[in-house]
């Protein structure tokens, strides 16, 4: 079969083109070796672009700060479940790399002195859980749309190869397990396309779309993650979910902490201030697992707003119009355009929805992946990286801070690259392709060339997501997990009967959703079963039944592999950080 494919060759094939990938292809490209991003949007429309509020890192600008009180954040924000060497690398890294993008062009907001601007976000401290911190570095409320621009600029300069609408459907793995590459179709034409590469990284992004109320691009549908199971790899904590607390009432588009973070506010249908009662410290500037659930409860309890009780309402309109206007431009539009009110005078009906895949491909902090091999602890898989919101490397543990997402992309997009230059030092020359590897994949893909009546992608696609929505919401119990359990094996089994109507090759967008849907259910199971497993209550994982935190049991991390029905397996958090003392466990709040 291999003779009839065209066949490409690179240094390193990075899949996704999103921050993260851009980040890392920058770092490679830089370094004079041969890169293709396969992406299967065009760049610039890569999710990075939906990222509002901003990216932290301790500059101190607006109130002292320094790494190890961002490191203290976010160990606590993971609920203890990040891996604390990794935060630490990130936390140290993050004020040297957020001016490397003032300097490849990111146009930060200023403060009046020409400093970058930072605003308060949610999970912040001084002084390990003191005063409220500013720590968010902010280009208005569009930092991701302008930390991606200016990736991408910085790609074409240093002429990256691009492969724009490409779709990767598997990894090409060599018998002795050592990643060549992948397989590619070529959205506009249909056709399948080898990219040979002595090393492979993934930068495919969340798989949040899982969810019927989102934040999530259309395009966040697990690929990488799906990927790396039908290699037979793990993924990890899929069970962590973030919950953005405020996306638009019965829509879900994102309206940034940022509006929190720059003076708004919640309020119930008495208008009263309820975070005040949940946290009475950081009240609205919490971190999101502990304001979700606040929104979830007073629901509920009836305090909700609205004809249908079913919203709360975020309130700016008692800030200077000014800081609403200049600061949150995105915000003010989307409110507008989506919730139909202005948030200069109107408040914003909003409600819990899907924005934030905690889990996804375990990796190390140089974003190599890494599983366990027949049992053995774990090790590093020859020429695979992978890295951003697809990867669990773990910094975010059981609930990420807002901001840290934008840091999380850059930092482990650098240090990947970095790797990969040294591991092309000593590995210089392309492996013989895998022929059975190669088979497989073809096989994938003309799985979907079945003609015949059956069930549709669509009609799938939304069942699956009120599934997930219903049985691994915000507030989950076992005997809804159990039968979510039982309901996703269903809809994972009736995948054989779905067929396509349109069997054409040319920029046949429904041939690619049928993948779509492969992948996102595959990253369904991980999520359902992860989460029926876990009987303890962890950051973004909040089980009724089981209200309390239980570090003597689950203080691990959950590994999921598909064969066999869905296999489970963990393994320890790492508590020791690289040069300072570990945080050890203790009861968090707000
Ligand atoms: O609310 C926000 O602006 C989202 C930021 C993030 O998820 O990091």
């Amino acid at each position: 079969m291999i003779q009839n494919i065209e066949k490409r060759r690179f240094d390193c094939l990075v899949i996704g083109a999103g921050g993260a990938g851009l980040r890392a292809a920058l770092q490679l490209a830089q370094a004079d070796l041969h890169v293709a991003v396969v992406s299967k949007v065009f760049p610039t429309r890569s999710h990075t672009v939906a990222a509002q509020g901003g990216m932290n890192a301790a500059l101190g600008n607006v109130t002292p700060d320094n790494w190890h009180w961002h490191m203290y954040d976010t160990v606590k924000g993971s609920d203890y479940l990040g891996d604390q060497d990794a935060i630490e690398y990130m936390c140290r890294a993050a004020s040297r790399l957020v001016i490397e993008l003032e300097h490849y062009g990111v146009p930060f907001t200023r403060l009046e002195n020409g400093r970058i601007y930072q605003r308060p976000f949610g999970g912040q401290s001084q002084n390990y859980g003191g005063d409220q911190a500013a720590r968010t570095c902010a280009a208005a409320d569009r930092t991701g749309h302008a930390i991606l621009q200016s990736l991408y600029q910085q790609n074409l300069h240093a002429r990256t190869h691009f492969f724009d609408e490409y779709f990767a459907t598997d990894l090409l793995i060599s018998e002795q397990g050592v990643t060549q590459g992948a397989m590619v179709i070529d959205i506009a034409s249909g056709e399948p396309l080898i990219i040979e590469a002595k090393t492979t990284l993934l930068a495919t992004g969340g798989s949040a779309r899982i969810f019927r109320n989102s934040t999530n691009a259309m395009i966040n549908t697990g690929d990488g993650m799906a990927m790396v199971l039908r290699a037979g790899l793990p993924i990890q904590d899929m069970e962590f979910v973030q919950f953005h607390p405020t996306g638009v009432a019965g829509l879900g588009m994102l309206i940034s902490e940022a509006s929190r973070g720059e003076g708004g506010y919640l309020i119930n249908r008495d208008g009263e201030r309820f975070m005040e009662r949940y946290a009475p410290h950081a009240l609205d500037l919490a971190s999101r697992d502990v304001v979700s659930r606040a929104i979830a409860t007073e629901i509920r309890e009836g305090r909700g707003c609205g004809e249908n009780a079913d919203h709360v309402l975020l309130q700016l309109n008692h800030l200077d119009r000014d800081i609403v206007i200049n600061r949150l431009p995105g915000i003010r539009d989307l409110s507008l355009r989506f919730a139909g009110v202005d948030p200069v005078d109107t408040p914003i009906p909003v409600f819990p929805t899907a924005h934030y895949t905690m889990g996804g491909i375990p990796t190390n902090r140089m974003g190599q992946v890494v599983a366990p091999v027949h049992h053995a602890p774990e090790e590093a898989q020859q020429g695979l990286y992978a890295i951003g919101e697809c990867a669990c490397v773990s910094v975010h543990g059981a609930n990420r801070l807002g901001g840290n997402s934008l840091l999380d992309i850059v930092v482990f997009g650098r240090a990947a690259g970095n790797h990969i230059i040294e591991f092309l030092a000593d590995n210089r020359f392309h492996t013989p392709l895998n022929e059975d590897s190669i088979d497989q994949a073809m096989n994938h893909i003309q799985r979907w060339d079945r003609k015949g009546k059956g069930e549709s992608v669509a009609a799938m696609t939304t069942e699956m997501r009120l599934l997930m929505e219903q049985y691994c919401g915000v507030f989950r119990t076992q005997e809804v997990l159990d039968e979510g359990v039982i309901k996703i094996r269903e809809l994972y089994d009736r995948l054989n009967s779905v067929r396509l109507g349109d069997h054409s090759k040319t920029f046949n967008t429904a041939r690619f959703e049928a993948f779509e849907l492969e992948n996102q259910l595959e990253v369904a199971m991980a999520t359902m079963l992860s989460a029926a497993a876990r009987k303890e209550s962890r950051g973004a994982h909040s089980r009724l039944d089981f209200p309390e935190r239980n570090d003597r049991e689950w203080m691990k991390h959950t590994l999921y592999f598909n064969r066999d029905g869905g296999v489970l397996d963990y393994k320890p958090v790492r508590t020791q950080p690289l040069s300072v003392d570990s945080f050890p466990p203790v009861e968090r709040v707000y």
